[in-house]
C-alpha cells in the first residue's frame, strides 16, 4: 500500500482510562509505526485532548468518531467541528453505518457535518456501504452513489483532503467480508466517481468491516486501496500493530 492510512475506531469500547493506557503503554511502538503509515486513533470525545497530549512528537494523529451537524447553538450533547479543531483533531469519522442505522443520520445530515469539518480543516472520513451482501457491483454502486454525492457541493477552498471508507454495512462487526474482487472493483469505481464528481479533493480510499490479520494480508495488494478502518481489530494493540505491519 502506498502511504497507507490506518484508522482505529474504538467506538464505545474503550473508556477514558483505557484509551489513555492503550497509547501510553505503546508509545515507542506507535512512534515507529507512524514513521511509515498514517495512524489515526479515534477514541470517545473525553479522551481526545489527553490523547493529543500523549501523541505529541510521535507522529500519531487523533480523530473524532462524530461531530455536530450545526456550528453552534442550543444542541444539548453535541460537539462542534470547531471544538474538534481546537482540541487538535486531524480527522473525524462521519456517516458510520452505526450512526446512520441507530441514530437515523441521513445523507443530508452527514453532508452538513462534512462541510463543517472541511471549513475547520479537519479531514472527514466518510463511511459508505451497501446494507446487504451482494456480488452485483451495480447494486453496490446504487447504494454508494447518494452517500458519496455529498462531496459534489462540498467546500474545498480551506481543506482539500477527504477519506472515503468502503464499509459494507453487513460486514461491520460481523466477521463476514466481501471478496477481494468486489473490494477491488468498488475501490476503482469510487476513484473514478471522485475524479469525475469532486476532482478538487485529494481522496484516500480505505476498506473497513471485520478486518483481521488474515484479511489484511489478502487486501493489502488491492490496487488503489490506501488503508483500512478497523473497529474490533484496533482494540488490542498487538493485533492492530500486526495489521499495520502487514501493509
Ligand atoms: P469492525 O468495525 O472492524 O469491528 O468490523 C469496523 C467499523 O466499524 O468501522
Amino acid at each position: 500500500m502506498k502511504s497507507p492510512i490506518f484508522v482505529a475506531n474504538w467506538k464505545l469500547n474503550k473508556s477514558y482510562t483505557e484509551s489513555i493506557a492503550w497509547i501510553s503503554q505503546n508509545q515507542t511502538d506507535l512512534t515507529l509505526l507512524a514513521q511509515s503509515a498514517t495512524i489515526v486513533l479515534c477514541p470517545s470525545f473525553p479522551a481526545l485532548a489527553p490523547l493529543m497530549q500523549l501523541s505529541k512528537g510521535t507522529g500519531i494523529l487523533v480523530g473524532a468518531q462524530n461531530c455536530a451537524q450545526n456550528e453552534q447553538g442550543n444542541f444539548t450533547g453535541e460537539v462542534s467541528a470547531q471544538s474538534l479543531q481546537e482540541v487538535g483533531c486531524s480527522h473525524a469519522i462521519i456517516g458510520h453505518s452505526e450512526r446512520r442505522r441507530l441514530f437515523n443520520e441521513t445523507d443530508e445530515v452527514i453532508a452538513k457535518k462534512a462541510f463543517l469539518l472541511l471549513q475547520n480543516k479537519i479531514t472527514p472520513i466518510l463511511c459508505v456501504g451497501e446494507s446487504d451482501p451482494t456480488t452485483e457491483l451495480k447494486i453496490i454502486i446504487a447504494a454508494l452513489e447518494p452517500q458519496l454525492s455529498i462531496f459534489k457541493s462540498a467546500p474545498y477552498k480551506s481543506h482539500k483532503n477527504i477519506v472515503i471508507a468502503y464499509e459494507p454495512v453487513w460486514a461491520v462487526g460481523s466477521q463476514k467480508r466481501p471478496s477481494i474482487e468486489i473490494i477491488g472493483q468498488v475501490v476503482q469505481w469510487i476513484r473514478a466517481y471522485a475524479t469525475t464528481n469532486f476532482p478538487h479533493f485529494v481522496v484516500a480510499i480505505l476498506y473497513g468491516g471485520s478486518v483481521n490479520q488474515n484479511f489484511m494480508s489478502l487486501i493489502k495488494n488491492i490496487e488503489g486501496l490506501q488503508g483500512i478502518l478497523a473497529g474490533g481489530a484496533s482494540l488490542d494493540f498487538q493485533i492492530f500493530k500486526n495489521i499495520v505491519s502487514l501493509k
